[in-house]
């Protein structure tokens, strides 16, 4: 297989924040996938078959270069690995790496990936805008692999949603719906031991590739490449439990102190022992008595959904502005050039509620503007004039500035 020249452009080009991409209408056809509408996309695939989609973004360009790329994998807020299959031995480091620890790329079958690109970058967050026809709380993060000549990850399965899009160099597919899930032993990554492909595509640049949960696959690179993973996030039964209760004990702890009474175990009819060591049957009744009186309504799952789902991931810092604007000189940039939300940054909505980076507001009748403004991730000039008639929204946004999670005169 003929080998890039290593000038090639994966690596040496400058680019500046791009323009936010139109979110795609649920009932128009989009060229990303393929011609179908959104929503036929959704009825027809979404988490049901694959689907293969040719020039599905034409003319793409990796989001971020190949040095940009090893450079973040350096970072140490950034989640990378680097699997390598070299004499046919599978091995797996986790990152931060130097640029100086990844092999070469002209040694064979080797790849890095690295989760949460969107999170550094606005170019990889700006490509996840186009894939907006899900909803932002089933959206995970943009992941970004570079493959040496023959470097994958091996057959395996995931549990959730994953767009393959290929970004740079070529990328041959392999998918099937595997049946026997018995992984090859002994390794530090989950492997099929008995790979069964049924359909095979090799993937050029703008060539996207959909998979649902469970489908078998094995992407292997012809040549230097670098592929872009849109994943969304399917929490297990046990962890959105486990995640639900802990919010719900937490949420009764504050509501007790607010009242000043936490309510503690009491067992005034409890005789002296002979068997301390036993567990006393009445004791495990009373705790019993206690978590069937546990209740919840739809208003608590709500604010617990929107909470969970909105809170950033653990190694998300905010950059708040070094020198911040004051109010007035806020509003006088937004006027201009418009606010957006920061990459970082996760703004959901109910009926009820508003749900920003991790914390629940009230959505009051004042807050009109928010729905759109969190839909678009952006709020140009024009509108921003019209709307800071009410004061209250230009303070808002202002404190939200102030804390990192908008950026002012972003939309010139
Ligand atoms: C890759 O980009 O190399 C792996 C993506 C995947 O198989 O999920
Ligand atoms: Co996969």
């Amino acid at each position: 297989m003929p080998k890039r020249s290593p000038d090639h452009a994966v690596h040496a080009r400058k680019r500046h924040a791009p323009p936010i991409p139109a979110r795609p209408a649920p009932d128009e056809p989009a060229p990303l996938l393929g011609g179908l509408t959104p929503a036929q996309f959704m009825k027809r695939y979404w988490q049901k078959k694959p689907l293969l989609i040719r020039q599905a973004i034409p003319d793409i360009e990796a989001p971020l270069t190949r040095d940009e790329l090893f450079a973040l994998a350096g970072n140490d807020d950034v989640e990378s690995r680097l699997i390598t299959h070299l004499r046919r031995r599978w091995a797996l480091e986790h990152g931060p790496f130097s640029p100086d620890e990844l092999p070469s790329p002209k040694t064979r079958q080797w790849t890095l990936l690295v989760q949460g690109a969107d999170l550094h970058d606005d170019r990889a967050r700006a490509l996840l805008e186009r894939f907006r026809f899900a909803p932002d709380a089933r959206l995970d993060d943009l992941m970004i692999s570079y493959a040496s000549d023959g470097g994958g990850v091996g057959p395996h399965f995931d549990s959730y949603d994953v767009f393959l899009l290929q970004v740079h160099g070529k990328r041959r597919w392999r998918i099937g719906a595997q049946r026997d899930l018995s992984l090859e032993e002994g390794l530090p990554l989950k492997i099929l031991a008995n790979f069964e492909p049924e359909e095979e595509w090799l993937l050029e640049p703008g060539d996207m590739l959909y998979l649902p949960p469970h489908i078998a696959h094995d992407g292997v690179a012809e040549g230097e490449c670098m592929t872009c993973s849109i994943g969304f996030r399917s929490p297990s039964t046990s962890e959105l439990t486990s995640q639900f209760l802990y919010w719900l004990a937490e949420r009764g702890s504050e509501k007790a102190l607010e009242k000043n009474a936490p309510t503690l175990y009491r067992d005034p009819d409890q005789p002296a022992v002979a068997h301390p060591a036993q567990l006393p049957p009445a004791l495990v009744s009373r705790v019993g008595d206690v978590l069937a009186k546990v209740r919840w309504s739809e208003a608590d799952v709500s604010s617990f959904v929107g909470s969970w789902l909105s809170e950033p991931k653990s190694n998300v810092v905010f950059d708040a502005p070094g020198r911040p604007l004051d109010e007035t000189r806020f509003a006088a940039q937004a006027a201009k050039n418009g606010v957006a939300l920061d990459r970082r940054t996760i703004l959901l909505y109910d009926a009820r509620s508003y749900y920003l980076n991790g914390e629940q507001y009230l959505l009051r009748e004042s807050r009109k503007w928010l729905p759109a403004f969190a839909d678009n991730r952006s709020m140009d000039g024009k509108r921003f004039v019209t709307l800071s008639h009410d004061s209250s929204m230009t303070a808002l946004l202002h404190e939200w500035y102030c804390a990192g999670w908008i950026r002012v005169g972003v939309l010139a």
